[in-house]
């Protein structure tokens, strides 16, 4: 059976790391039917559109949908982001961002083994808020965060969800209850209502400025972490910097139902300062892809790409190298 994969290279160095993840996921022998889509930044800048109404309604069709990274710096800060990126999480309600982080035997932080749970589609980035007076002395902006409790529980039933098939059993909360007050209460509390249903389930809470320091300082403590948006964004990349460097730091944007596609991209972006030159670390994406097939149920294929990707932990190399060390090892 062959998977229909909608493949978004996007702008700078996406294109070349999704290459290789593709031809990693090919030499483990699974069939991709792969269809490409220029979307992103250079798009918009040759043909002024962000993401059509017709390829939008095309990708709901696909299996699952494999994304390198989108943004170049001659586009204004959010017209990609909000328009592409953010739009799919919301249009195909990728309720779910999974972030796993974890550092093989021999690295810094060894033994590291946490993951991510960060809500996908509310909180600051749902887009709540507007100008008042804007470029007048007087001006005024707001920005709110929007919390549902149908949004926020699920995503917290998710974490518990994915807490049971792990060892260690434990879900810690990060937030700033102390301080957001009507937003924190509304995650502690639907924290809470599930953690009752879920006795085998051991349960922490920590204000997100202390868990910056415990993720420097001792990440090996956290089993899965579940917040919100935007403080799941800032702590993945922290995530990404104390288990191995954002190179290696892989996301699945998840739409749990299967009302639709998932999407699964690195969490780097299109760094466009190396974009060409062949150094891009294609670990992030393969191992996106990674989380792709698991998703679509090729477990074992998945874990033969995991073992080799483990195997080549210390290869150095050029994008292409490292990805033909890896496919050379499946
Ligand atoms: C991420 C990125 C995005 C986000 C940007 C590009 C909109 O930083 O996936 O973490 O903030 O979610
Ligand atoms: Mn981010």
């Amino acid at each position: 059976m062959s998977h229909h994969i909608a493949v978004i290279g996007g702008d700078g160095i996406g294109p070349e790391v999704v290459q290789v993840a593709l031809d990693v996921v090919r030499a483990a022998g699974v069939s991709l039917d792969a269809a490409d889509y220029d979307l992103g930044g250079s798009r918009y800048l040759r043909t002024g559109e962000v993401l059509p109404d017709s390829v939008l309604d095309e990708l709901r069709d696909f299996d699952a949908i494999l994304l390198g990274a989108v943004g170049t710096p001659e586009v204004p800060p959010g017209v990609i982001e909000r328009g592409l990126l953010l739009r799919l999480r919301f249009e195909l309600d990728l309720y779910v961002n999974l972030r796993p982080f974890r550092c093989g035997p021999g690295r810094h932080n060894d033994g590291v083994d946490f993951l991510v749970v960060r809500e996908n589609t509310e909180g600051a980035y749902a887009g709540e808020g507007g100008f008042l007076r804007r470029g007048t002395p007087l001006e005024v902006a707001t920005q709110g965060s929007v919390n549902t409790r149908t949004g926020v529980e699920r995503c917290i039933r998710y974490a518990f969800g994915l807490a049971r098939s792990r060892d260690r059993r434990h879900v810690t909360l990060v937030h700033k209850t102390n301080v957001l007050t009507f937003a924190g209460d509304l995650w502690q509390r639907a924290f809470d209502d599930v953690a009752l249903e879920h006795p085998e389930i051991a349960t922490a809470y920590h204000h997100v400025d202390a868990a910056c320091i415990y993720l420097v300082q001792d990440p090996g403590r956290y089993d899965v972490i579940v917040t919100d948006n935007l403080f799941g964004d800032i702590l993945t990349d922290l995530g990404g910097a104390v288990a191995g460097g954002v190179g290696r730091a892989a996301s699945a944007n998840l739409n749990p139902s299967r009302s639709g596609p998932s999407l699964f991209e690195p969490v780097h972006g299109s760094a466009p300062d190396i974009a060409g030159t062949g150094t891009a670390d294609p670990r992030a994406a393969i191992m996106s892809a990674v989380m792709m097939l698991e998703f679509l149920g090729e477990s074992e294929p998945a874990s033969r790409i995991r073992k080799a990707l483990a195997e080549s932990d210390d290869v150095a190399g050029s994008t292409s190298e490292v990805g033909e060390a890896i496919a050379g090892r499946i």
